[in-house]
C-alpha cells in the first residue's frame, strides 16, 4: 500500500512492486492523479487497488484500511510516501501554511503507522513499513523550515519503530531522497480548501517562474521507477535509511561537524 501513490516516486514504487510480484494499492488525494495512475497501470489488472485517501483524514484511513483488507486480506508493504514539497519562509508562512505542510507530511505519516500497525503487527506475517522523508529531514532545507521540521520527525519516528520492531517479522525503513523527477512542486494548486490559501506571493506568474525552476532541478534528479527499485532493494536488506544519491557523506558530515562544534567546546 502506497499512499501519495499517483504520482512520482509512489507511482514509480507502484511499478516497481508490480514488476517484483506484489499487488498494490494506490491510495491518493488528488483524483486526477488516480486517474493517470489507472491508466498507467492498467496492464496490473485486479492486482491495481486504487484509493481516494487524504492521509490528514483518520475516517478516510479507517476505511480505506477496510477496503484493503477486504479486497487483498494482509498488507505487507505500507509505504508511507505522501508529501507536499512546499517550501518558503517561516516568517512569511501563515498559520494555514504550518499546519498543512506539517499535516500531511508528518501527521500524515504517523496516521498511517496508527490505523495499520495493529493490522500489520496482528497477521504475523513478514512485512516491512517505509516511510518518505527527505535529505531535508537530515539536514535542514534551503527555505524548508517547516518541510524539514515535518521531515526530520519522520525520521524519529522510524528509528524507534526500529527499535521497537527489531527481531520481529516487521522491518521499517526510512527514505530520504535528494532530487527525484516528480510533480512535487505542484501542490499549491491542489492544497485542500481546508487548510487555507497558498502560501504567500505564489500569485501566477511568481507560481509559474518556482515550478520552471523547480521542474529543472527536478529533471536532473533520478527517474521515479529507479527510485522505486531502490526502495525494494531497501526493504530487502532491512536498510535503516535508503538514499537515492550516492554523494551524501559531504551534507551529513556537515551536520555532524556543526553539532561536535558545540558539543566540544
Ligand atoms: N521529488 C523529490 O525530489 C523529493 C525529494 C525529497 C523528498 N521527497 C518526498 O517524496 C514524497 C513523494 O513526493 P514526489 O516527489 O513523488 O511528489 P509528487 O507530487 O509527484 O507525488 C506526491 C503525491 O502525494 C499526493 N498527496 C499530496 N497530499 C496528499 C494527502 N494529503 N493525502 C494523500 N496524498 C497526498 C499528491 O496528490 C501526489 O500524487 C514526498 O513525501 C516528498 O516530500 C521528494
Amino acid at each position: 500500500m502506497i499512499t501519495g501513490g499517483a504520482s512520482g516516486i509512489g507511482l514509480g514504487s507502484a511499478k516497481a512492486f508490480l514488476a517484483a510480484g506484489l499487488n498494490v494499492i494506490i491510495a491518493d488525494i488528488r483524483p486526477d492523479h488516480l486517474a493517470g495512475a489507472r491508466d498507467t497501470l492498467a496492464d496490473g489488472g485486479e492486482r491495481v487497488l486504487l484509493l481516494e485517501l487524504d492521509v490528514n483524514n483518520k475516517a478516510q484511513w479507517s476505511l480505506a484500511r477496510a477496503a484493503v483488507e477486504e479486497r487483498f486480506g494482509n498488507v505487507h508493504v505500507l509505504f508511507l510516501n505522501a508529501g507536499v514539497g512546499v517550501l518558503g519562509s517561516m516568517i512569511d508562512a501563515t498559520a494555514d501554511d504550518y499546519e498543512w505542510i506539517t499535516a500531511v507530511n508528518l501527521a500524515g505519516v504517523l496516521n498511517g503507522l496508527s490505523e495499520f500497525l495493529p493490522h500489520i503487527i496482528g497477521h504475523g506475517e513478514r512485512a516491512h513499513i517505509v516511510a518518505t522523508s527527505s535529505m531535508g529531514g537530515l539536514i535542514v532545507a534551503n527555505d524548508g523550515g517547516i518541510y524539514s521540521s515535518a521531515k526530520f520527525g519522520v525520521v524519529a519516528a522510524i528509528e524507534q519503530l526500529r527499535r521497537e520492531l527489531s527481531g520481529s517479522a516487521v522491518g521499517a525503513s526510512v527514505l530520504c531522497p535528494a532530487a527525484v523527477n516528480t510533480n512535487i512542486f505542484d501542490h499549491e494548486r491542489v492544497r485542500p480548501g481546508y487548510h487555507g490559501g497558498s502560501l504567500a506571493a505564489t500569485e501566477p506568474p511568481e507560481l509559474a517562474k518556482r515550478e520552471a525552476m523547480a521542474k529543472t532541478i527536478l529533471a536532473l534528479g533520478r527517474s521515479p521507477v529507479e527510485v522505486g527499485q531502490m526502495v525494494i532493494d531497501g526493504i530487502i536488506a532491512d536498510a535503516p535509511y535508503i538514499f537515492t544519491d550516492r554523494n551524501v557523506a559531504p551534507t551529513l558530515l556537515k551536520r555532524r561537524d556543526a553539532l561536535l562544534a558545540c558539543a566540544e567546546h
